[in-house]
């Protein structure tokens, strides 16, 4: 499946400036070394959201090097990616102990998306259908960032001290269903069913939960495809990622267009190494989601065979 996707993405990109499978690999690479460098100069400023991408990027690191190819000319890359793991398990355990001082309540609601074994790597892929997409969108604040925090923590668990976990109230239901919620609301829908998965809950909503995704991720594409035929603009690049993040992480295989990592690519900030716009002050959120999608490129691209094997 794998060997096809990559040969279908080279097809479709003939004029791309990435035109083979070890140049996008070794880009990859490139990036987030000046990610890591960025990090370590910063750890102490970042949020929970940028220390949250930090840890599902040493995950999917790992996860790459496990089915690294063998080739001997790929020795050098794998090398730098063990590299950047161990940095990172150094930086990520400052960052954590940094968020624990600024704001310990927020930190303990999601301690355990931050732990190191929380994030998965799909293990089948699927395509969005373009006819499950909602044809209309409702207002772009469904619900408010506060009631899907609440429901996100009746599921991890942590709304008390060792409270119980995978609770599923009515409101809760309710609101993650809620037909027509685009942007962020729509992303936090998919970010329920995925804690869900994880955490292995059963409540009866949960069988719907591949039903869900499909209509979720194929809004997403919707509003990426949107946003691309926008060109872009600034405002719309940090929803535009974490779409791409999360729909590839339930593993929606046409997010991992070929253009979109070109593009993303280019918004990397040459000098401090992070994502942001070149005017603005560099901040915490520099990094945060921008970062996410090229996790999920990551996984995708460092642990292919290499293009000589096919
Ligand atoms: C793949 O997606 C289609 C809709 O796009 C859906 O009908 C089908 O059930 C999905 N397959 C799996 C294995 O999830
Ligand atoms: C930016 O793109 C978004 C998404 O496509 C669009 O809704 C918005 O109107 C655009 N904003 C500007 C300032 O062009």
């Amino acid at each position: 499946m794998l060997y096809l996707l990559f040969l279908l993405l080279v097809v479709a990109c003939k004029d791309s400036f990435l035109k083979t499978e070890p140049d996008v690999r070794s880009s990859i690479i490139s990036v987030l070394e000046k990610v890591t460098v960025f990090m370590e100069n910063r750890y102490q400023d970042i949020n929970l959201d940028a220390v949250l991408g930090f840890r599902v990027l040493q995950g999917y690191l790992k996860g790459a090097l496990e089915k690294w190819p063998l080739e001997h000319e790929l020795l050098a890359q794998r090398a730098r990616v063990e590299g950047m793991i161990k940095k990172m398990s150094s930086l990520l355990e400052k960052a954590t102990h940094s968020l624990v001082q600024n704001d310990p309540e927020y930190f303990k609601e999601f301690a355990p998306i931050l732990g190191p074994h929380f994030w998965i790597i799909p293990h089948s892929w699927n395509r969005t259908d373009p006819l499950m997409a909602y044809s209309s969108f409702g207002s772009t604040s469904c619900f408010t960032e506060e009631t899907s925090d609440a429901c996100f923590t009746y599921l991890l668990g942590t709304w008390k001290e060792n409270g119980k976990s995978c609770i599923v109230t009515n409101a809760c239901r309710n609101t993650m269903t809620k037909p027509a919620c685009s942007n962020y609301c729509l992303s936090h829908q998919l970010l329920y069913f995925i804690f869900a998965d994880v955490k292995g809950c059963s409540d009866r909503l949960f069988l719907r939960a591949p039903d869900y995704k499909n209509i979720f991720c194929a809004s997403m594409m919707k509003i990426n495809l949107e946003i691309e035929n926008n060109g872009f603009n600034l405002s719309s690049r940090d929803l535009f990622m974490e779409n791409i993040m999360l729909c590839g992480m339930s593993g929606f295989s046409d997010f991992y267009k070929l253009r979109w990592l070109e593009k993303i690519l280019t918004w990397q900030m040459p000098k401090e190494g992070c994502f942001g716009e070149p005017s603005e002050q560099i901040s915490a959120s520099c990094i945060t989601v921008q970062l996410y999608c090229l996790i999920s490129w990551t996984h995708l691209y460092c642990s292919l065979p290499n293009a000589r094997g096919f």
